[in-house]
């Protein structure tokens, strides 16, 4: 009998898939934590997405990972919702349960907080967050539950920003205090930690910003990763941040958090981010 016929079966789908790094990833989880599992990707056609799932399931799919650009219409296919999907407004990992629902949870958030805990205590931090869409709106209510000082989320479209504060205030009325939203050029100050949640990374762009908002201190973080420096890295460098860090831990850490919730059992990110890494650069 085939290994996956007699394993449980989760997938990632997305298009593209092909070059994801997520079944490695929960190979050497599986590896490391002694389960038995089989991980592959589906790439699932872009007006096919919802067969392609129920499919899935019905062949006696246990659980899947979800990437771009399915996240949303994950979130409206999920029969429950965790608390912070339903804020994120985006799902990346559903579970069939015992009582047959598909409940849809989004683990980018835990993934960014974990990494970013890795290089310093969040504990009154001023964060910068540049963004406002999907990647941006998963990460917020992670970031404000670590009693940071204060979450500015700059965007191109400042419109977009502001919903993302109303989306959060209206949930919590106490996030008012610390959460506001602005475009790019109204930015000041300094922070402590910036975040690029852009997809101007995509196309090798860097958002807009004023050097002055770095310091020596400050720790660029860029949501995307690749083999060489991403563009935002490399200019926040160039600008004098203190430390740069690509979004290698934070794929690793929602991978992990996912992992935990199916398996019942935490992985170790760190070897397998060590990895990870190494294979990134040969
Ligand atoms: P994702 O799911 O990756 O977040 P998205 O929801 O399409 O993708 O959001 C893309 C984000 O990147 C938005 O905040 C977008 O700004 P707008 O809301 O103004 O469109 C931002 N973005 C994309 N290209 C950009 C660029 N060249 N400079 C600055 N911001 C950019």
């Amino acid at each position: 009998m085939p290994q996956s016929l007699t394993r449980d079966l989760y997938v990632v789908f997305g298009n593209p898939v092909n070059h994801s790094k997520s079944p490695l990833i929960h190979r050497l989880f599986a590896e490391q934590t002694a389960q038995q599992l089989s991980y592959q990707t589906i790439a699932a056609p872009l007006d096919g997405f919802t067969p392609a799932l129920q499919q899935f399931f019905a062949d006696g799919g246990k659980g899947c990972n979800v990437t771009v650009p399915f996240k949303e219409q994950t979130f409206a296919l999920a029969t429950q919702l965790t608390a912070r999907a339903q804020l994120a407004g985006a799902v990346n990992t559903l579970t069939l349960t015992a009582q047959g629902e598909l409940l849809g949870d989004n683990t980018d958030g835990v993934g960014l907080v974990s990494d970013l805990q890795r290089y310093l205590d969040l504990t009154d931090k001023r964060v910068l967050l540049l963004g406002a869409g999907g990647a941006a709106r998963g990460v917020v209510g992670p970031l404000l539950a670590e009693n940071i000082a204060q979450l500015v989320i700059a965007n191109r479209t400042p419109a977009k920003a502001q919903t993302l504060v109303d989306i959060f205030t209206s949930a919590d009325a106490e996030c008012s205090r610390m959460l506001s939203a602005c475009e790019f050029s109204e930015l000041n100050g300094s922070f402590d930690i910036i975040i690029n949640a852009t997809s101007a990374s995509l196309a090798g762009t860097i958002p807009p910003i004023s050097a002055s908002l770095i310091h020596a201190e400050t720790l660029c973080y860029d949501m995307m990763y690749s083999a060489q420096q991403t563009a935002f890295n490399h200019w926040a460098e160039q600008q004098g941040a203190g430390l740069t860090i690509d979004g290698l831990g934070m794929l690793v850490g929602q991978a992990a958090e996912s992992f935990a919730i199916w398996r019942g059992v935490k992985p170790a990110v760190e070897p397998v981010l060590a990895q990870l890494k190494l294979l990134l650069t040969e």
